[in-house]
């Protein structure tokens, strides 16, 4: 067992209407989502943001945005920066999600300008990284999730450490119901921290919280949060259910992680 406090994250992508929205937010609230020893982050479409904040109340879970520019303002049409962000009330943000990597085209380099940006803007950061299926059966899963990682923290400082969360979401376990085995995931998340010590300092990576994520749903999230290096988990389909979502958190606070 670790001192590190398990973090779930519950990612909505592009799901959801207003009303959708503020309901799923106003459920989580109700089935006291943010009790308890796990922390708990929603991250709602941009243009919701307000309305659940406002749901969330107090007492609900934290909440972040989906992802940012990394310019601070100016002309740059249709995006969103970190002190917008902080203006709309969210503490996190998401960065690297395969998603935005894969179908939007995002580089590490990006992914690290948008990380920087996103903390020196005062959030906290979930940053993710992830192999492809190809990536895995090459046998290269932790080369591949060791460069995104050093790509994705280039020059973030010791001192920003403590609101950096990385999440391992294998690309081919994503929204596709396959799971990493907790063997397999335990195994990546292990290399990751071996590398995060390399970067930074085995106190460093000792700390360092390491959510899993690509198809977590109640019946599967027990299993993986008791690997010793799973620190929680980031959840895309299951995040839209509140009494699924609800049974993730149960499960990440009660694994001690
Ligand atoms: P999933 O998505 O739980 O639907 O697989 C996870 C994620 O993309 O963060």
């Amino acid at each position: 067992m670790s001192d590190r406090r398990p973090i779930v994250g519950g990612n909505w992508k592009m799901n959801l209407n207003e009303a959708g929205a503020t309901d799923l937010a106003k459920a989580l609230t109700q089935e006291n989502t943010s009790a308890g020893s796990c922390e708990v982050v929603v991250f709602p479409p941009f243009v919701y943001l307000r309305q659940v904040e406002r749901a969330l109340g107090t007492d609900g879970p934290a909440m972040g945005a989906q992802d940012l520019y990394f310019e601070n303002d100016g002309a740059f049409t249709g995006e969103i920066s970190a002190s917008m962000l902080v203006d709309c009330g969210c503490r996190w943000v998401l960065t690297g999600h395969s998603e935005r990597r894969h179908i939007l085209g995002e580089s590490d380099t990006i992914v690290n300008r948008k990380t920087r940006a996103a903390l020196a803007g005062g959030l906290s950061v979930i940053v993710c990284i992830g192999e492809t299926r190809q990536q895995r059966d090459a046998g290269r899963t932790d080369a591949v999730n060791t460069g995104q990682l050093r790509e994705s923290l280039a020059d973030v400082s010791p001192g920003d450490l403590d609101r950096i969360v990385i999440a391992y979401e294998p690309v081919w376990a994503i929204g596709t119901g396959l799971t990493a085995t907790p063997q397999d995931a335990q195994n990546a998340h292990s290399a990751i921290r071996q590398a995060f010590a390399s970067m930074y300092d085995s106190d460093a990576a000792k700390k360092v919280r390491i959510q899993y994520g690509g198809s977590v749903k109640p019946d599967n999230a027990a299993d993986l949060f008791a690997c010793p290096d799973i620190d929680g988990g980031l959840i895309g389909g299951a995040s839209l259910k509140s009494s699924d979502f609800s049974a993730i958190v149960q499960a990440a606070s009660g694994s001690g992680a």
